[in-house]
C-alpha cells in the first residue's frame, strides 16, 4: 500500500478565523462580525476581530508554510473584503491581499486552494435574507466572477463552497452557527439556495476560466445505528433523513440531479424554494469533490419511555430536526477536547460507499481533517502525540481506501493554525501549529513535523 505519487499534501484555513483585520482595508461587515458581537452567541464573547492577525502576518505565515513543506494550502476568500456589500462595488485592496497571497504561493511552489465562501457572508446580505433569499445565489455568482476572472491565471482549482450543510442547518435551524436563526423551513431554503449559488459559480469558472477544476467541499460521514431496532422502529426512517440530510441532499442533486425522496416528503417546508430548471444548474458536472471528515454519524435507538433529545452536534453527529426514536450516541475512541469520537475507519467507509454509490463521482480530496486537543507549550514545545494518533490513523484510513478502489488525490489537514472555532471561540485548537493568542507567537507542535516528514516521504513514513 502507499499514496499514488502525485498525491497532494496540505494544510487548511478559513478567512474569518485566521485573518484578523475586519475593519481594515474597506472590508465589510460579516454576518460572522455580527454574531460575535451578539451577547451570548460565541464562548467567552470571543470575536475574529484579530484572530490570529493572518492578514498583516501574511508573509511571515508563508515562510512557515515553505518550511513544513507544504505542496497546496487551502484558504478562503472573504466575500466582504472583495464586495464589502455582498454586491456592487469592488474594493481593490481586498482583491490585492489575495493576489500577495496568491503570488507568495506560487512563488513556493505551493498550490493555492482557495474556497470561494466559507459562511462569511456580507452583513449587507444577511439584511435582504441572506441564504433563504434565492437572490443571493446570483450576488455570489457575480462576486465569483471579480474573483475567478482575477485570479485565472495562477488558480487552477476551485471550490465553490465550505460545508453547505452547516450555513444552512447549524445557521438556519439549529441557530448555533450565524446567522443563528431557528426555523427547518428557512433551512431548507437556504440549503437549496446555497446549491443553486454553487451551481451558478461553476458555470462562471467554466466560463472564465475553462482549464481550471471546479468543486465544492463537503462535510460528510457514514450515518448509522449502534445497536439493533426492530424493523418497524422509528429509528430506521431517523436514520435515513439523517442520511438524506447530511450526505444525499448535496451529493444527490449535484451528482445525480435530484433531491431525496425522503426529504421532498416532508412537503413545502422543503420544496418550497425549489423551481423548474434549478436543478439542472446545480448538476453541472463537477470536475472534484472535497469532503471535510471528523467523525462518523452514531445514534442509539430509543426505546420505552426514553426522551429522545433532537439536538445536532456540530458535526452533523446525532438526530437532526424531524427524526424520532434515536438519539446521539456516545463519544468513542479517543475522545477530543470538542466531545467529538476518534474513528478513523469510517473515513475509508465513507469513500468507498461514495465510490460505490455515486457513477459521476470525480476525484476526491480530503479538504479537512483533524482534532481539538490543546496540549500546551513546555519549554517551546507542544507534545500533541494525540493529534498525531488522529491524523495517522486518518491517513491510514485513505491509505486502505485509494487500496481499494477509491480515486483521492489529495488530504488538508484541518488546521494549519490554532484559530477562531466559531461558537467555541479561541477555546478549541486544532493547529498543528500552536498560536499564543495574546503575542501571536507561532510554534510547530510535534505533529506539524511528523506531517512535515509525511509530506517529504509521501506517506512512506507512516510505516
Ligand atoms: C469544519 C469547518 C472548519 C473548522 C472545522 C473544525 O466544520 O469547515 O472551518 O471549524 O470544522
Amino acid at each position: 500500500m502507499s499514496f499514488p505519487a502525485n498525491f497532494l499534501w496540505g494544510a487548511a484555513t478559513s478567512s474569518y478565523q485566521i485573518e484578523g483585520a475586519v475593519k481594515q482595508d474597506g472590508r465589510g461587515s460579516s454576518i460572522w462580525d455580527d454574531f460575535c458581537y451578539t451577547e451570548g452567541k460565541v464562548a467567552n464573547g470571543d470575536t475574529g476581530d484579530v484572530a490570529i492577525d493572518h492578514y498583516n502576518r501574511m508573509p511571515q505565515d508563508l515562510e512557515i508554510m515553505s518550511e513544513l513543506g507544504l505542496q497546496a494550502y487551502r484558504f478562503s476568500i472573504a466575500w466582504p473584503r472583495i464586495k464589502p456589500l455582498g454586491r456592487g462595488q469592488i474594493e481593490k485592496r481586498g482583491l490585492d491581499f489575495y493576489d500577495r497571497l496568491i503570488d507568495g504561493l506560487l512563488a513556493r511552489n505551493i498550490v493555492p486552494l482557495p474556497t470561494l465562501y466559507h459562511w462569511d457572508l456580507p452583513s449587507a446580505l444577511q439584511q435582504i435574507g441572506g441564504w433563504t433569499n434565492r437572490d443571493t445565489s446570483d450576488y455570489f455568482a457575480e462576486y465569483a466572477s471579480v474573483v475567478v476572472n482575477k485570479f485565472r491565471d495562477r488558480v487552477d482549482q476551485w471550490a465553490t463552497l465550505n460545508e453547505p450543510w452547516v450555513s444552512a442547518f447549524l445557521g438556519h435551524a439549529a441557530g448555533i452557527h450565524a446567522p443563528g436563526l431557528q426555523d427547518p423551513a428557512a433551512a431548507f431554503a437556504a440549503a437549496h439556495n446555497l446549491m443553486l449559488a454553487h451551481g451558478k459559480a461553476v458555470g462562471v469558472i467554466r466560463d472564465i476560466a475553462p482549464k481550471a477544476k471546479a468543486g465544492i467541499v463537503l462535510n460528510l460521514a457514514p450515518v448509522y445505528l449502534t445497536e439493533q431496532a426492530p424493523d418497524d422502529h422509528p429509528a430506521h426512517q431517523s436514520i435515513k433523513l439523517q442520511d438524506a440530510m447530511l450526505n444525499r441532499w448535496w451529493l444527490d442533486s449535484m451528482l445525480k440531479g435530484s433531491y431525496p425522496e425522503v426529504l421532498l416528503n416532508l412537503g413545502d417546508m422543503v420544496t418550497n424554494s425549489i423551481q423548474d430548471g434549478d436543478l439542472a444548474e446545480i448538476s453541472r458536472p463537477i470536475d472534484w469533490l472535497g469532503i471535510n471528515y471528523y467523525q462518523d454519524s452514531r445514534s442509539v435507538p430509543v426505546f420505552g419511555n426514553e426522551a429522545a433529545p433532537t439536538t445536532m452536534d456540530s458535526t452533523g453527529n446525532g438526530a437532526m430536526p424531524g427524526t424520532r426514536g434515536i438519539r446521539m450516541a456516545e463519544p468513542v475512541g479517543e475522545v477530543t477536547d470538542f466531545g467529538w469520537s476518534t474513528t478513523p475507519d469510517g473515513l475509508r467507509k465513507l469513500l468507498l460507499m461514495l465510490t460505490e454509490d455515486y457513477e459521476n463521482l470525480p476525484e476526491m480530496f480530503i479538504t479537512e481533517n483533524g482534532c481539538a486537543y490543546d496540549d500546551p507549550m513546555v519549554d517551546g514545545e507542544s507534545h500533541d502525540q494525540r493529534r498525531i494518533d488522529y491524523v495517522h490513523a486518518h491517513l491510514k484510513s485513505v491509505e486502505a481506501a485509494i487500496s481499494a478502489g477509491a480515486n483521492v488525490k489529495g488530504y488538508m489537514v484541518w488546521s494549519l493554525f490554532d484559530n477562531f472555532e466559531w461558537a467555541e471561540g479561541y477555546r478549541q485548537r486544532f493547529g498543528i501549529i500552536h498560536v499564543d493568542f495574546d503575542t501571536q507567537v507561532r510554534t510547530l507542535r510535534d505533529s506539524a513535523h511528523f506531517y512535515k516528514e509525511v509530506i517529504a516521504t509521501n506517506g512512506a513514513s507512516l510505516d
